[in-house]
């Protein structure tokens, strides 16, 4: 299965988008309360519906990057935050986009990459943040052998992929998932190392 923009643009043109919980979810919601400084630069990479987004808007932060693939999210947000000014929005493949950031907020992006794709989403990542940038977010943290997204992992594996060029702030188990993800995520910050 080819992972693609024509395949991310259909699943939301089907209303396939079982992912999309409606709301900011609760894990976003407890990371964004806990940000104090509002001009931070963020990118939310992958971030369909982007409902943090409309979260962030309201707390008053000034600097949001929206991007995605696919293009249908994206216009539905400009709508629906009648293109405020503090949201840039970006129908662009994560892995080609140029910019930097002081925090990417990360929520079911990675898991729907294909694995293959994982280290290099690590050094995309890394670049796209100024120096100490952090990553914060959730990871999925469930076993099986699916072959079509959400594609899980481990702290262990989480642990090897980031250590190197970040370090690892928090990698937990989330105590505050959306009963739908309860017991099947772990909450991550990781700051870039600079290496
Ligand atoms: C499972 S959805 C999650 C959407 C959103 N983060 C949420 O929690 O509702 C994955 C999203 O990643 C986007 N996506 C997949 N591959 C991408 C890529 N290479 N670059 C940018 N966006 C991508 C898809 O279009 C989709 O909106």
């Amino acid at each position: 299965m080819i992972l693609d923009k024509k395949y991310w643009q259909d699943r939301y043109v089907n209303d396939s988008t079982g992912w999309d919980l409606g709301h900011v979810s609760s894990p976003m919601k407890r990371i964004i309360d806990s940000i104090e400084n509002k001009e931070l630069s963020i990118l939310i990479p992958g971030a369909g519906n982007a409902h943090e987004a409309q979260y962030l808007i309201e707390k008053g932060f000034t600097d949001i990057t929206v991007l995605d693939i696919a293009r249908e999210p994206l216009d539905e947000l400009a709508h629906r935050i009648s293109n405020d000014s503090s949201v840039k929005i970006v129908n662009e493949d994560f892995f080609n986009h140029e910019g930097f950031y002081d925090l990417i907020l990360e929520q079911t992006f990675f898991c729907a990459l294909d694995p293959s794709l994982r280290e290099k989403y690590v050094v995309k990542a890394n670049e796209l943040l100024n120096d100490y940038g952090c990553l914060e977010g959730v990871l999925f943290d469930f076993k099986d052998n699916r072959e079509t997204p959400p594609f899980s992992g481990s702290l262990d594996e989480y642990i090897d992929l980031f250590q190197e060029k970040f370090d690892i702030l928090k990698l937990e188990r989330c105590l505050f998932s959306e009963s739908s993800r309860k017991n099947k995520e772990l909450v991550i910050k990781i700051k870039k190392n600079g290496k």
